[in-house]
């Protein structure tokens, strides 16, 4: 079971109260001949740089003690150890279990998908004409897209014979856009649902098969073009899918935590199982080094501290993820479900209502496209966006010039908001007959925090580590939060009403809702007519 401390009745956290209020300016704090050292960290092909960040080191010693005193070790072990550590809904955590060859029936899912996925790829499946598989199209929403949309889109230069595509909205736009490029000859379903009771799932699931059925398919080929992962092998049969095309998982995976299991089906195929296999590798090396690693050394815990810090202590409330890389450009949006539908919660361990902030806002965009649009606010605005910077060394294309210019831009950007522009050095641009008015419109503050991660090369080993580094930073805060970090209660009250809404909008009938909604709803009924 996971401790329940309130993080407020803790000492280091009345300390960190006192330490906010003489917080040091980050280019004062980088006068330390020692900081850059103290603050970076070298683990594989990852080199982390936690020196632009608002922390002194009496900070960063009393966020150690912070966690300490809400026994993260003792948590961390109850994870790893498989206790029911997700007690509303009575579930133990394991995603890590999914990369620790430790369970005879993950093993025997990950045999099950290496045969199909290798069929795929080397053509020995084929569809009802005996044309080869092309196309598959993975039909998921939340973690059953996320994920395996993020990682199949970061291993682009692994994909091999296979085109992958995702649906995950209801809104049948995305579906038609996407099936009007695709023969059903060669495409291939995959639908991922851990529950296989998801709306916007199981609607288009039917909308894709009905497809198939009018556009040459037939149901004696279904087996050949659908199959299913899922947690509800009652469901999956009642749809259609005989188990032999189903590959299952068990409801100790979250559903944002499932791309290692065979919710990675799409990933397998299209780059193919050895590539899967070493994400997952990946993934069991960064396990390790946060279940061993000192707290101190420990860098989902450096990053999840600062975070703290950032959040409760200086009330900076949304983070930006701001990767240099197009294959990652899915990584915010897939990091806004880990950390979003993590600890976005206001009840603790308790059943208490918490007195501070929990979850920041995550967001982000890859550079350098950001920075023509939403960085004039970072630099210059209100408010203070910590920021975190990711960058790959080596590139998997060789147009050199392109990379240094992009690299030029990761550095600049995190020395920019460090050391900003003083007034001294405006007016040496501008000249002293220039107005005030344009004079203090080109200073720039500085001493705006930021974080960057710097890696050798984007491989799937290596991405798998950098993802699960985001998934215990998230079950780090939620840890010291006090807060259940693996269900999302939140989600269901929307579902709920949508159901009657639905009936409703169907026979055109009046429910009864709140006065704004019903208005909404009578202006939807007479614009559609
Ligand atoms: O509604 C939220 C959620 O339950 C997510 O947690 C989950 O990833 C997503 O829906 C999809 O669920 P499923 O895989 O069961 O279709």
């Amino acid at each position: 079971m996971l401790p329940k401390i309130d993080p407020t009745t803790t000492s280091s956290w009345a300390k960190l109260s006192e330490l906010s209020s003489e917080n040091e300016s980050i280019q004062k704090l980088l006068n330390d001949p020692l900081r850059v050292n103290d603050f970076s960290f070298d683990f594989d092909e990852f080199h982390f740089d936690f020196s632009k960040n608002s922390v002194s080191n009496a900070t960063f010693k009393t966020l150690l003690e912070l966690a300490r005193e809400c026994k993260l070790q003792e948590g961390i072990q109850s994870m790893f150890d498989g206790q029911s550590i997700n007690e509303t809904e009575d579930r133990s955590v394991l995603h890590t279990a999914l990369r620790s060859n430790s369970k005879p029936e993950v093993s025997k899912e990950l045999e099950k998908v290496k045969e199909f996925s290798t069929s795929i790829q080397n053509g020995e499946w084929v569809g009802y004409s005996g044309k080869r598989i092309t196309d598959i199209v993975n039909i998921g929403i939340g973690g059953s897209d996320l994920g395996p949309k993020m990682v199949t889109y970061a291993l682009k230069p692994y994909w091999k014979s296979i085109t992958p595509h995702f649906i995950s909205n209801v809104d049948a736009a995305q579906m038609v856009e996407v099936l009007e490029e695709l023969n059903p000859e060669s495409t291939l379903f995959i639908i991922a649902s851990k529950t296989f009771t998801t709306q916007e799932t199981i609607t288009n699931a039917l909308s894709a098969r009905e497809w198939f059925l009018s556009n040459g398919g037939s149901n004696e080929t279904i087996s050949q073009h659908f199959v299913a992962v899922s947690t509800n092998e009652k469901a999956v049969t009642e749809f259609g899918i005989s188990t032999e095309n189903m590959f299952e998982f068990w409801n100790w995976v979250g559903g944002r935590f499932s791309l290692w299991s065979v919710i990675g089906l799409s990933i397998a195929c299209t780059v193919g199982f050895e590539h899967f296999q070493n994400l997952l590798r990946g993934a069991k090396r960064m396990d390790d080094h946060f279940r061993t690693e000192e707290l101190e050394n420990n860098l989902p815990v450096l990053s999840a501290l600062i975070g703290i810090w950032y959040n409760n202590f200086l009330h900076y409330d949304s983070m930006a993820i701001l990767p240099y890389d197009h294959r990652l450009r899915y990584l915010p949006s897939y990091l806004q479900q880990v950390d979003m539908e993590s600890n976005g919660k206001y009840i603790d361990r308790n059943a208490q209502e918490v007195s501070f902030q929990t979850g920041p806002i995550i967001w982000g965009e890859p550079g350098t496209n950001g920075q023509h649009a939403f960085y004039q606010l970072i630099h210059q605005g209100t408010k203070v966006i910590p920021c975190e910077f990711l960058a790959i060394a080596q590139p998997a294309h060789n147009h050199t010039d392109h990379h240094e210019k992009l690299l030029a831009n990761f550095f600049a950007q995190s020395e920019a908001l460090l050391t900003g522009k003083s007034k001294e050095q405006v007016l040496t641009e501008v000249g002293d007959r220039a107005s005030d008015l344009l004079v203090n419109s080109k200073v720039f503050k500085g001493n705006r925090p930021s974080t960057s991660i710097l890696i050798k090369e984007l491989n799937p080993f290596n991405l798998g580590s950098l993802v699960a580094y985001y998934e215990h930073r998230v079950f780090t805060q939620g840890l010291i939060w006090n807060i259940f970090s693996f269900d999302q209660w939140g989600v269901e009250l929307g579902k709920q009403l949508s159901k009657p809404i639905l009936k409703e909008i169907k026979s055109g009938e009046d429910g009864s809702h709140d006065a704004s909604t019903l208005s909404l709803m009578k202006k939807f009924h007479e614009m559609r007519n």
